[in-house]
């Protein structure tokens, strides 16, 4: 075929997300020989910085390697200072950047033709054939949303590919809009320049290997699929934990909430996948139909099933929420929120689906809980001192430690015929010591690379999902719901386990 190339451009290339996540990503993909050849990746930002400064910024994340690999990744790092939106009457602002790309581009080119490096096995006379190189292009948008129509408006109109046969992408990480209405104005300002097939909306979530297990763990195993519906389960759990406040990232965050956070994106996602029917193939659209049929069966959340809460500060001098410098200080921006969903089809029908969610909790956790029903016919009823069966749960951990256990119910060892919980349990640091989980971003980064979308989602999925949360959202922001206050490192507000046991989610104990 013709020789290609790609050009991957980092917008807000001196920020957080960037810094953190992308370059590293890409750095990995790059290590492990993913990234194409004649890849060169471009920063771009605001700041007034030297290539060498820049660099500086992003070497201090870039770990586990050799100082010369990481020269040699960084020597195909470039960088470009420019604004995101043209000023009036002046030159589009990224016409600049489109040189700079096109220029990288003619480089691969004339080396194409000269065949100097890219492929020994044919001619240069060969090579000459070619008028053009197929520049692809990624545009990876890590910059906060507001500025989304404007940088996709001068993509569009000054740095698309244009060589024939390539193609360009563009990935947007969330938030995508606050509620149903400002998503879909969103949706409509960037699907008037991309197609959906150009545009790549990332929720990291989907790249986590235990997300990415579940599509195999629920469709490959015999002793699974027979059980998964409402006759065997009793409630499915998604909780999501962590033992950090928003520490200085207040100012967003109190715009948004836990809500819009990582439920109606990544644990609604995480739900989707455990709820689905088995797609007719793995291709990408088969299973974002599928997750969509879930998120249309599922009604809007009931104020009846939410309780939401507020950190406050901790017993060892942690600071509470409203501490946060951005945060107003009666701000009533939830940081926890347990709600309970129904999926209403003929599976799931009744089984409630607890999201728990909350910041400065007790511990790092990211799991999900699938509960059974209790075994008819109880044989051992006379046995119990408090009479309740213990429960089988399924649980997939996703972090810390990704883990797959099965916890049932066995005889304890002894002369004695006593009940005891144990676990069936595939720790994955032990099993697979030899592999490297990869990073969420460094897939999807992959999967975008490839043209495969199953992991991002589709515009049709998000504007489901922003109609669930979207009534209660606004209650939420009207005032209606005041935080119940929890001290920064507990366990959450009571009143959260009190609603997970109201609909009928059962503690273990055995005795
Ligand atoms: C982000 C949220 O999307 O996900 C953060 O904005 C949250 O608030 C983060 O901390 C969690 O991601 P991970 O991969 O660290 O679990």
């Amino acid at each position: 075929g013709y020789p290609q190339c790609l050009t991957i451009t980092v917008l807000g290339a001196s920020g957080d997300l960037a810094r953190k996540k992308t370059y590293p990503a890409l750095f990995s993909l790059w290590k492990a020989g993913h990234v194409p050849f004649n890849t060169k990746i471009l920063g771009y930002a605001r700041s007034k910085l030297e290539l060498d400064e820049f660099k500086g910024k992003i070497r201090l994340f870039l770990k586990d390697s050799s100082n010369e690999k990481i020269e040699h990744f960084l020597s195909i790092c470039d960088y470009v200072q420019g604004e995101y939106s043209s000023i009036e009457e002046g030159p589009p602002c990224f016409s600049g950047l489109n040189e700079v790309i096109e220029q990288l581009e003619r480089e691969v080119e004339v080396n194409w033709k000269e065949n100097a490096f890219i492929t020994p096995s044919t001619s240069a006379a060969e090579n000459k054939k070619y008028k053009r190189v197929v520049g692809n292009r990624i545009f990876y948008l890590a910059l906060p949303p507001v500025v989304y129509p404007s940088v996709c408006a001068e993509i569009k109109a000054s740095a698309m590919s244009s060589t024939k046969g390539s193609w360009t992408r563009v990935v947007v990480e969330k938030p995508f809009g606050k509620d149903l209405e400002s998503s879909e104005k969103l949706n409509q300002s960037l699907s008037a320049l991309f197609s959906e097939e150009q545009l790549y909306r990332i929720d990291h979530y989907l790249g986590k290997e235990l997300v990415q297990n579940l599509v195999v763990m629920r469709f490959a195993n015999r002793f699974i699929s027979p059980l998964w519906n409402r006759d065997n389960i009793a409630n499915v759990q998604i909780i999501f934990k962590e033992p950090f406040g928003t520490e200085g990232r207040g100012g967003y965050f109190d715009d948004y909430g836990i809500i819009r956070d990582v439920i109606q994106n990544h644990l609604l996602q995480i739900m989707c996948l455990v709820a689905m029917e088995k797609p007719c193939s793995l291709s990408p659209d088969d299973i974002r139909d599928e997750k969509l049929k879930v998120l249309r069966c599922i009604a809007p959340v009931s104020t009846d099933n939410v309780v939401v809460g507020q950190y406050s500060t901790g017993p060892h001098g942690q600071p509470a929420y409203v501490d946060d410098p951005g945060v107003p200080e009666n701000s009533m921006a939830p940081t926890f929120c347990t709600c309970v969903m129904y999926v209403k089809n003929e599976r799931w029908d009744g089984v409630p689906f607890i999201i728990k969610a909350g910041k400065a909790l007790n511990e790092a956790k990211c799991e999900i809980r699938v509960q059974f029903k209790d075994v008819p016919g109880d044989l051992f009823e006379s046995r119990r001192v408090q009479g309740k069966q213990a429960r089988n749960e399924f649980v997939v951990r996703l972090q810390p430690d990704p883990t797959i256990f099965m916890k049932m119910t066995v005889k304890e060892p002894g002369l004695d015929m006593n009940l005891a919980q144990s676990e069936l349990e595939l720790l994955y640091t032990t099993r697979y010591q030899r592999v490297a989980i990869p990073e969420a971003y460094e897939r999807l980064i992959l999967d975008c690379i490839n043209g495969d979308q199953q992991h991002f989602v589709r515009r049709d999925e998000l504007v489901a999902a922003w109609t669930i949360f979207t009534p209660l959202l606004k209650y939420i922001d009207a005032g209606g719901m005041k935080p119940y206050p929890y001290p920064y490192g507990s366990v959450g507000p009571y009143e959260a386990n009190a609603l997970r046991e109201r609909v009928g989610h059962q503690t273990n104990v055995i005795g």
